[in-house]
């Protein structure tokens, strides 16, 4: 069975036929009302323990726009309010034969653990801090798209690395691609450690924002806050919002990227998120084709 777990496993060749598959995607549903059939008789089933707006919703809308099934489970509505266990709901769904299941949990490792023990295929909506690839992979399309290549480019991931999944899938796939990458955020949220995967680490947005050709602006994960001491919300903000001031000394066709949801005021003002080099949303529209391609080539893959 092929899954997708992470982007740390995959070669640059394997991101880019992902990346390759999704734009030919995207081009074939453009007039979204062409449905295809690449995956008619498939079943899919979305896992979601975390709240999620735009994963769970383009995962759905992805397998039906390539005619497969799919079907939702709520973990609040479900049988594990009686204690049923993560192994032992995923078996119960997995035993009405399906063939992916697509897990987000809060627990790193989760869909490692389903994948060893499962028969069907398995993808990563995102577990806890560690990754988010399908996140990673539209990111990587939406910069790709909007500059034609990703080597060579300076992006910054901004924000609250040690929490967030996507900066790991990010990290890893752009780094694979030839990106230059920086993390940035305060010394809280931000560790020195990745500089031994070859990451520039910086403090100090204001001293990077004018050689980047990419800014990525983490929400702060206020859910994932255990007992690590954190910057005030209004000291981040002062900081490290993306605001008009910081976008005159960007260069002129930066673009500003955010994985959502975003929290407005806090890690991008709103004329930013809502200006002229946002494309925030366009990396919700590349959801729906990188999730096309993902459960097209695990599926395809496993058959
Ligand atoms: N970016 C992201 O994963 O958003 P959701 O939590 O809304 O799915």
């Amino acid at each position: 069975r092929r899954h997708l777990l992470d982007l740390e496993s995959l070669s640059a060749e394997e991101i880019t036929t992902a990346l390759d598959v999704a734009q030919r995607f995207k081009e074939a549903t453009r007039d979204c009302k062409v449905k295809l059939s690449a995956l008619a008789g498939v079943t899919s089933v979305n896992l979601f323990f975390e709240d999620s707006t735009r994963t769970r919703t383009s995962f759905s809308l992805a397998a039906r726009r390539l005619g497969a099934d799919s079907v939702e489970f709520s973990a609040s509505s479900s049988s594990v309010s009686k204690g049923e266990t993560l192994l032992d709901t995923a078996k119960t769904i997995e035993s009405m034969k399906i063939d992916a299941m697509v897990i987000r949990h809060r627990s790193p490792g989760a869909p490692q653990m389903l994948a060893k023990n499962l028969d069907c295929c398995v993808i990563n909506a995102g577990d806890g801090p560690h990754e988010h690839p399908t996140q990673g992979l539209l990111d990587i399309l939406t910069i790709r798209q909007h500059r034609g290549t990703v080597a060579g480019l300076t992006v910054a991931l901004v924000g609250d690395i040690a929490h967030s999944r996507t900066a790991r899938s990010n990290i890893w796939g752009l780094k694979k691609l030839g990106a230059h990458v920086i993390v940035c955020g305060p010394s809280t949220l931000v560790s020195k450690q990745w500089e031994k995967l070859g990451v520039e680490v910086s403090h100090d947005l204001d001293d990077i924002v004018a050689r980047c050709d990419v800014l990525n602006l983490l929400r702060i994960q206020f859910e994932r806050q255990y007992t690590r001491p954190f910057p005030s919300v209004r000291e981040y903000a002062l900081l490290y919002a993306m605001n008009r001031e910081r976008m005159r000394r960007a260069k002129e066709n930066i673009l500003i990227m955010a994985p959502g949801p975003i929290n407005r005021g806090v890690e991008v003002t709103p004329e930013v998120a809502d200006g002229s080099q946002s494309v925030i949303l366009h990396q919700v529209n590349n959801g729906l084709a990188v999730r096309m391609a993902a459960l097209y080539l695990v599926t395809k893959a496993s058959r």
